[in-house]
This record gives C-alpha cells, structure tokens and sequence, in this order.
C-alpha cells in the first residue's frame, strides 16, 4: 500500500501561473479577412521555462518536448476591459484565442453577435451534412438563428437537428443513442459535420457522439451557458455519466473551432450565470493571481453581465484552459489541476442526485473544502480563506456543501475518484501565494478527516 509518506510516485504537480502582459501588445491585425467584423489579437507572451516558482517539479514530459511546446503556445486575444468607447464601437469588438495542439489546433472565437457572422460557421464545416444538437430549452431560442449561420449564402449544405430532453440527468447513454439514431436514420456520412449547440451537457454528449459516430466525425461547439463558453467547450473532454459516477464514460476529442456568442447569456438563468462564474474563480485560485484580483473587483459587473466584463472574463479563461491543455491535453499531471474542488464537487453531485446542485455550486463549495484543508496543512495562510469565502458570497455560490452530504458519503464517492491511483487519492490543493496549487497524493491525511468533519454535520 502507498502511504501519504511514501508516495514518491504522486510527487507534487506545481502548476506555473499564467504570465500577462501588463499591457497589450500593439500586433493588432485584422481577422478574418472575409468578415467585417474586427478581430483584435494580442500576442501574449509565452511561457519560458524559468517563469514557474523557482522550487516548482517540472510539469511532466521530457525537458525538450515540454520545453518546445511551450514556446509554440500562441495565446491571442484582445484587451476588452479598456478605456471606455463609444458602444457601438466596444459591441463590434471580438477577440479569438487559439488553442495549439499541432494538428488538431483550433479557434475559440469570443464576442458578441458572433451568430450574425455565417462565415465563421461555415469556414469550419467539413462536408455538405451537419447534424445541429440542442435541447427543448435552447431550440426555441437560438436554433434557427444558427441553421441560418450554417446554410446562409451556402445553399448546398443540409441540416438535420436532434432535440434532446434537458437536463444533466439525460446525459446517459440512452440519450446519446438518440443522436445515432438520427445520425444513422438521415445516412450521415464521415464528412458530416456535428454541431453543439447548448451548455455543458449538449457539448459534452454531442462531443463524444461526434467522436463515435463512424469512428469519428467533425464536431463545432457553441457554448451557449457560460460554464460551457469558459470550461467544458474547450479542451476536448467529452463523454456522459454513469449511474455510480459522473463523466465515466468518453473521450478525448477536439472541435474544428468553438463559436462564444456572448448575447446568448441574455437568455441565461441568474444561476447558471453564477454556476459558470465558480470555473471562473478556480482559473484564478489555480494560476491566475491577477485575474482572481480582477474578479474581486468586477464581479458586480460580470452579475450585472457586462458585455465587456464577460468577454474578458471569457478570454481569460480561455486562455487559461487553452494553455494547460495545450501543455497537458491527455491530463498526464498538469491539466487535473483544472479540477480544483471538483473531487468534492463531484462527491455532492453524486451524493445529493444529479441536477440537485449545478456543477459550479458543487464545485464552489468543493472549493471551499481544497481551500479549508490546504490551510490546515498549513500550506496557505488565512487571507487567502477569506478571500475565497468573500469572492464565492459575492458571486451566489454556495460556500458549504448541502445537509445532506455526511462524511461517509463523501468518502464513498472519493473512493471512485478518477484520481484515486493504487488506492491513493490525489487532490488538488492550493500552496504558497495566490494562484499557486499542486496536484498530490502527498498530504497528511489528518486533514482531509478534519475538513470532512468540519463541513459534515
Ligand atoms: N467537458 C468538460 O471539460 C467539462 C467541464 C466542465 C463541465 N462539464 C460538464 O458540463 C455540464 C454542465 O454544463 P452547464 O452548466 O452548461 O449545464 P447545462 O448544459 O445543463 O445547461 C444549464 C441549463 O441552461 C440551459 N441553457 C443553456 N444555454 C442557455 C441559454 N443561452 N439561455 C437559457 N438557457 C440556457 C440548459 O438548457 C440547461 O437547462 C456537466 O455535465 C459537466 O460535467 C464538462
Ligand atoms: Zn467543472
């Protein structure tokens, strides 16, 4: 048996905080050529091996390859939150970030009325055939305005749609199977092209249709909640659940581009809006000091949805994410510290029913217990506490997990843990100033008791 001492192999996994620039860069070019809308880029300096904490492990890999690839990361986007503009100026604004995975590289191109722009769409489909998958909730809403995106000016290409029920409890294989159907009932071909449009879950499950169907098929995402437009479009996990876990069965697969149109929050629940703002705070709390300062101060603004806060919420995101898949896309070490207080999170998802609780709420008071537990261990002092508590309250999340949730129960749903390795639970946990988290089975687990009794009734 692995001990918590002995546990070489489960070494810590720093991960490097995102460098910024303090200021934009002036590359500002036009993109795309094809459209009017004006695309603002800024370079975003990569990542030198230097730039993580000086007594940091690597971030797995060979020093060369890792060492390359990090060169080669381009994370491009504009600077939103600028001096104020006339609106109609600031409203045509868009930013893109590219996610650099060689040959399976992609766009995520972020702005508002982003689905008025038909060539944006059309550039990334394969084929004539497209297969659009949604639910009952965002048919009615957005449905015909992208069928318009895909077939305007091109009226070659063919759209088939499949409506799903709503709901991360139809995120199961027998509503997958309704995708094939259709799928197979309208003879699609290997150069269709599958289309999420909706949250997580339609991204999610549409995703890994998309990876199946004859062997893989052409996928776009459109995130249409914003958990989705900042976490689960990017990055290529994709998969549904299973009655004993959450997300047991997928696969890895990456959409020719992701389409963020920001007016789609218009439409979006308060809570929903404030279940995505929980991812936004992890990016902070795991490698983005400044962001996390620039939330503490803006988040009125994000809940008020500004447009521009919320594209600069979202780029920002985006580039976190893009950059910890670009350097970790299989989560060999580094892309698991994206999880930060999803161990928890999925433990309350589990354990109080799927639907219950949103995955953000789950994963803010997940949060909370990484954050209280690193602090026993005396990894992070008790600012860092408060600010966690005071930035989660003022966002509307939950800061404890519900009644419900006892220590057995967490332990039970801990024990599947997708990162339990040789009977060793591995957690992310955040040490040293802001922003700064390892991914270890080497912590006292003293603490880990201590934190579940503390927040168990
Ligand atoms: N693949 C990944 O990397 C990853 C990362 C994070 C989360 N996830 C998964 O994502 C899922 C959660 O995603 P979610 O929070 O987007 O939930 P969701 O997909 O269930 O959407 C939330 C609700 O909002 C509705 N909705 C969506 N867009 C809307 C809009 N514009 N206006 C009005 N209503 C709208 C949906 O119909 C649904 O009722 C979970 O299954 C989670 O496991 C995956
Ligand atoms: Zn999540």
């Amino acid at each position: 048996m692995a001990s918590s001492s002995s546990s070489s192999a489960y070494s810590a996994i720093r991960t490097p905080p995102l460098r910024f620039a303090s200021k934009p860069s002036s590359d500002l070019s036009l993109f795309p050529s094809q459209t009017s809308r004006l695309f603002r880029r800024t370079r975003i300096p990569s990542l030198r091996s230097g730039d993580g904490p000086k007594n940091s492990s690597r971030i797995g890999g060979p020093i060369t390859r890792s060492d390359r690839h990090r060169s080669r990361i381009s994370v491009k986007s504009a600077q939103v939150m600028e001096p104020p503009m006339p609106r109609e100026t600031s409203e045509r604004v868009s930013t893109v970030v590219e996610v650099d995975l060689k040959d399976r590289s992609y766009p995520i191109y972020i702005g508002s009325g982003l689905l008025e722009e038909p060539d944006l769409l059309q550039r990334h489909v394969h084929g004539k055939r497209v297969l659009i998958v949604t639910n009952t909730t965002i048919a009615p809403l957005y449905l015909d305005k992208v069928i318009h995106a895909l077939t305007h000016g091109n009226p070659n290409i063919s759209v088939e749609t499949v409506i799903l029920p709503d709901g991360e409890k139809y995120k199961e294989m027998g509503t997958l199977m309704k995708v094939f159907d259709k799928a197979i009932e309208t003879r699609l071909d290997r150069r269709s092209t599958f289309v999420a449009l909706g949250g997580g879950v339609i991204g999610d499950m549409c995703g890994f249709a998309a990876a199946a169907f004859l062997r893989g098929v052409n996928f776009i995402q459109i995130p249409t909640t914003l958990m989705a437009q900042v976490d689960s479009s990017v990055g290529g996990k994709t998969g549904i659940n299973h009655p004993l876990g959450k997300n047991l069965i997928g696969a890895f697969f990456q959409p020719q581009c992701v389409l963020i149109d920001t007016d789609t929050l218009n439409t979006l629940p308060d809570r929903e809006l404030a279940s995505g703002i929980g991812e936004v705070i992890k990016y902070g709390l795991i490698r983005d000091a400044e962001f996390f300062e620039w939330q503490e101060k803006n988040m009125h603004a994000l809940l008020a949805r500004d447009p521009s806060a919320l594209v600069y919420a979202i780029k920002r995101s985006c580039e976190n994410k893009a950059e910890v898949v670009s350097l970790d896309e299989k989560e060999s070490g580094l892309r698991a510290t994206l999880n930060l207080g999803h161990t928890f999170g999925h433990a309350i998802e589990t354990g109080f029913g799927y639907g219950q609780w949103l995955h953000g709420e789950a994963v803010a008071a997940g949060m909370v217990m990484a954050v209280d537990m690193s602090y026993r261990l005396g990894w992070i002092d008790d600012s860092i506490v408060k600010r966690v508590l005071s930035i989660l309250q003022q966002a509307k999340l939950p800061t404890a997990p519900p009644d419900v949730m006892t220590v057995e129960k967490f332990k039970a749903s801990m024990a599947v843990d997708k990162k339990v390795a040789d009977g060793l639970l591995r957690l992310i946990l955040l040490k040293g100033p802001l922003g700064n988290c390892v991914f270890t089975g080497d912590y006292d687990r003293k603490a880990l008791d201590e934190t579940l009794h503390a927040f168990c009734k």
